[in-house]
């Protein structure tokens, strides 16, 4: 069976939020799901200072771990309008992997989390995109797969980039239901490319 790793970074909840419906659209696409979380590298002085709650019980990926999955999607959220250090750190540990070029081919997807409505969520994904060149893995975009991403009549996060969640400045606002539906739409047509490249 197909199987693709669900790899997330998460300060605050709302990305691993995200992925729960991720997973169950690349589950209804009929491909097996790993789901793992990027370790941490602040310390625990400044995740206090930032009110970040314990991390959630999923396991921590191993870069040796990769090449077992037939593709991936990353989840994290903007820092700056860019790739997440954690997640920058977890990549500047696959050197070995680069070396032998062992994701070549894989493809791979992101979904994201931003505080604003505008804070980066499609910069976010552009500025990340050299990570998976460098790596020869395939980028699989969303496109405008689904009709929520046409709604103007309130706040939708997520766009052709990948599914995404709008946090507000103090994590008050949690993934709403057309977020998430946007999410299990990316998992299914991811699990279809997924299944296509891995034929
Ligand atoms: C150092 C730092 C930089 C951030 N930069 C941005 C930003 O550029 N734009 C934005 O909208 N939110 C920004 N945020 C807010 C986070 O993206 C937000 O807390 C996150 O999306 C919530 O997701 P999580 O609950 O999965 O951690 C930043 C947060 C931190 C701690």
């Amino acid at each position: 069976m197909v199987k693709v790793f669900v790899i997330t970074y998460s300060t605050y909840g709302h990305v691993n939020t995200v992925a729960e419906s991720v997973v169950k659209g690349l589950e209804k696409g009929g491909v097996e799901v790993g789901r793992y979380q990027i370790a941490e590298t602040l310390s625990d002085e400044i995740l206090t200072k930032m009110h970040a709650p314990p991390k959630a019980d999923i396991p921590i990926i191993d870069p040796k771990n990769l090449p077992e999955a037939d593709g991936f999607l990353f989840g994290f959220p903007t820092r700056y309008g860019t790739t997440p250090a954690q997640v920058k750190t977890f990549f500047d540990a696959t050197g070995s992997l680069w070396t032998k070029q062992a994701l070549a081919g894989k493809p791979a997807g992101f979904f994201f989390s931003t505080a604003s409505q505008h804070g980066g969520q499609e910069v976010t994904v552009f500025t990340s995109l050299p990570i998976l060149a460098h790596h020869g893995i395939i980028y699989v975009p969303f496109g405008y797969a689904h009709p929520h991403l046409f709604d103007n009549s309130e706040v939708v996060g997520g766009s052709a980039w990948g599914a995404g969640t709008v946090a507000n400045g103090d994590g008050s606002r949690q993934p709403t239901q057309k977020e998430l539906e946007i999410a299990e739409a990316q998992g299914e047509n991811f699990a279809s490319v997924a299944k296509k490249l891995a034929a």
